[in-house]
């Protein structure tokens, strides 16, 4: 080590020291603001331009390997942080030389993308959020974070809490769904996993709400494209789960690839300066996502990479992931006064902040430990609660004469089609250091489960092509069995980023297969595994059994044939709705009233002349083994002040024959008001499990704050007048109450 770092570090530890203890959690922190500055008036102009500057390891490609060039950076000071960097050992080595062979040794931080756990791989967040069970979502992103961090990591690029409306548009698999209410309680959640109460924890990792915003809205589905919106719809469906997730503690966000109304979002100030800093008071840093800043160029609105780097300081991007634009351009911008060292200043303090708050100043090397790192990964826990999120995250979308649970007088069974021993696509997109040869397939769970079944196998087709040299084989199979699961679906890689389809049916001749099945009479339950809603007319019209497993993780043959067996009974609920075609897209259940209600027999009122206007299965559905009934709705009161609240009571029983678990959803619709207010609105849920024949009372507590909305003047608040509520078991459920807002 230099003599000069070592005297540098022990002045950083007299400074610790002096400042005493500070509340990690807590952005208002004096004592960590004095930390941050003393540590900030030692820095030179190229050692802090080296804080807002981002890195990639090449590990997910070569191993533990970073560019000779990344190398030279951290030695020099000019690299404050990696991504893509794991392991003990690996992020030791990198955290040493930044540590004690740089003039300062302020430590690196590590980022990566944990998305659904790290190495014990979770299902996909559009999964997970079919659940509706906050508890183990909360769960979910705590394992994640327990591992990531034995591993070196410090910070995650989740969670991704942008809504999703088009299922064409890939990534609608990384996040909560359509529905802002959910989305945004979901989003919370996460972060809450991710951090905990305190980022000093070993076990946390600080969170990342990305991508700052209205990526979901790229338009016609496909990725990186623009987004063109009324600050209405901006600020009524695509902030609210941002602020949720910043609510909960995320001390980082990353801008969005597309523009906004012309405006890429990596130089938005209205985005990050007006609505992030100054409206919502956020302390935490932003980073940039991967070449943002370069591809301001592509955008046309940079003629050249200084250009580029100044619109992005301007608009308050702190850190620059991996163009290097920032470290090639900053010093200059600076020197000819076109930016101000100051604004540099507060990018660096922001980045600062969270590397004290993650205690890297106290030990840089705290989170890098092998014994960890060994104790952490892949332990029997993890693997357990990721089984048990996977099996709650399955939607049982139809289940015709009991075809499910398989039925114990079932001797032999096909297990059909190119998902039923796949192994690949389980851990789907974005599964972080997830090792996919570690999954269990569909048909190793279930012959763990089964084992006195006689179980045949044939793949039948491949996910995608046009073979049909399979066909014959999967017809004799099923003709052979009492029964035939059919596993159809996508490949991990056809969602996730860069994933865009304009035709969302099942790819390859995968319907023709099930056609060919199904005219073999066998009763049949397909298992579908995807990333998005797949428009499945044919199946919804001929197959009596269809579950939605979507992507789930390291357990997912084993979580699927807890369902299929019966030894657990669905009871997930969709979080984004199913078109019956791609010509409804986008279609969401809070559509706003029109002047021309849908009417069947009327020709001019809001509808297509070829499709019906409501989906295949919209949100909120999910069905269970079991039945529930739900008795009338009471209301506290017929009216409600504005200071007050008003109860809404359900009492719920389970009338079939298998324990269960419901989620009653409480939906409101505004009938009138100052803009056309959506045709219902969730603002309330809760999971209950019954015993066959056991009734519960569920109560919601409605208050003003749920009756507000964006008035026509954009002022927020509720205004007086009928509202009207719903509660059921899906959003399309009809039973009603009515109460009067007074003023
Ligand atoms: C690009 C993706 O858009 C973003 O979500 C991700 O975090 C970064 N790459 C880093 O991998």
């Amino acid at each position: 080590m230099k003599k000069s770092s070592l005297i540098l570090i022990a002045a950083f530890t007299l400074i610790i020291n002096a400042c005493g203890d500070y509340n990690p959690g807590s952005h208002a922190d004096s004592g960590l603001d004095q930390k941050v500055d003393s540590v900030l008036t030692m820095m030179t102009l190229e050692e802090k331009i080296g804080q807002l500057t981002l890195f990639t390891s090449d590990m997910d490609q070569t191993g533990a390997f970073l560019r000779p060039e990344y190398i030279e950076d951290i030695k020099a000071g000019t690299v404050g942080a990696i991504f893509n960097a794991y392991g003990s050992e690996y992020t030791r080595s990198l955290q040493e030389m930044a540590v004690n062979e740089t003039r300062l040794g302020i430590p690196l931080l590590f980022g990566y993308d944990v998305i659904h756990g790290h190495r014990t791989i979770f299902p996909v967040p559009l999964a997970e959020a079919s659940s509706w069970d906050m508890d183990m979502i909360r769960k979910s992103a705590e394992v994640a974070a327990r591992e990531a961090t034995s591993e070196g990591l410090h910070w995650t690029f989740a969670p991704m809490v942008d809504i999703a409306r088009d299922p064409r548009w890939g990534r609608m698999v990384e996040g909560s769904g359509e529905d802002v209410f959910l989305s945004s309680r979901i989003a919370a959640e996460r972060v809450r996993g991710f951090q905990g109460d305190d980022l000093k924890d070993l076990n946390t990792l600080a969170a990342t709400a990305k991508h700052f915003v209205a990526y979901g809205a790229a338009k016609a589905g496909r990725d990186y494209h623009s987004v063109d919106m009324s600050d209405r719809k901006l600020r009524e469906v695509y902030l609210p789960p941002f602020k949720a997730a910043l609510d909960a503690g995320a001390v980082s966000v990353m801008t969005a690839f597309n523009d906004l109304n012309g405006i890429p979002a990596t130089a938005n100030e209205y985005l990050f300066k007006d609505i992030l800093r100054d409206e919502w008071g956020f302390e935490g840093f932003v980073v940039t996502d991967y070449t943002a800043i370069m591809e301001l160029l592509y955008h046309g609105v940079a003629k050249d990479e200084h250009h580029a780097s100044k619109l992005a300081l301007d608009a308050g991007i702190d850190m620059d992931m991996q163009d290097g634009f920032y470290q090639q351009t900053l010093a200059d911008l600076v020197e000819s006064g076109r930016v101000r060292e100051s604004q540099i200043d507060e990018s660096v303090k922001n980045i600062l902040k969270v590397k004290f708050k993650l205690g890297l100043f106290d030990d840089p090397f705290r989170y890098s430990s092998v014994e960890r790192e060994e104790a952490e990964i892949m332990k029997p826990e993890n693997i357990g609660a990721a089984r048990d999120m996977a099996r709650r995250s399955i939607v049982l979308l139809k289940n015709e004469n009991n075809v499910l649970p398989i039925d114990e007088s079932v001797k032999t069974i096909a297990v059909i089609g190119p998902m039923a021993d796949n192994r690949r696509d389980l851990i789907g997109s974005w599964s972080a250091a997830g090792d996919w040869t570690k999954s269990v397939t569909l048909l190793e769970g279930l012959k763990k489960k089964m084992p006195d079944v006689n179980f045949i196998h044939a793949k039948g087709a491949d996910i995608e092509g046009e073979s049909r040299s399979g066909f014959s084989e999967a017809v004799t199979a099923a003709r052979q069995a009492d029964m035939v699961i059919l596993a159809l679906g996508e490949a991990y890689w056809m969602s996730g980023e860069a994933a865009s389809r304009s035709d969302i049916s099942l790819p390859g001749v995968q319907e023709e297969l099930a056609k060919e099945i199904h005219e073999t009479g066998k009763p049949i339950a397909a298992v579908l595994m995807n990333g998005r809603p797949l428009t499945i007319n044919w199946l919804d019209e001929n197959i009596p059994a269809i579950l939605e497993t979507w992507f789930l993780g390291t357990t997912a043959g084993d979580a699927i044939a807890d369902v299929l067996s019966g030894d657990y009974n669905p009871s997930g609920k969709l979080p984004v709705t199913f078109p019956r075609n791609v010509g409804q897209i986008p279609i969401h259940y809070d559509m706003k009233s029109t002047g021309r209600p849908f009417d069947a027999n009327n020709k001019y009122t809001s509808k297509y002349l070829d499709v019906p206007n409501d989906p295949l299965y919209e949100f909120g559905h999910g069905l269970s083994y079991t039945t529930f009934d739900y008795g009338p709705l009471m209301l506290s009161s017929q009216t409600m002040q504005p200071s007050d609240s008003l109860r809404v009571r359900v009492t719920v029983r389970n009338t079939g024959e298998y324990e269960g678990e419901e989620v009653v959803q409480l939906y409101l619709h505004d009938k009138v008001a100052s803009i056309a207010r959506s045709v219902r609105e969730l603002k309330g849920f809760q999971k209950i499990k019954l015993e066959p024949g056991e009734s519960k009372e569920v109560e919601f507590i409605i208050t003003n704050a749920d009756l507000s909305f964006y008035r026509a003047d954009m002022s927020y608040g509720s205004e007086p007048g009928k509202f009207m509520v719903f509660v059921g078991g899906s959003s399309s459920d009809t039973q009603s109450a009515e109460f009067v807002l007074e003023d």
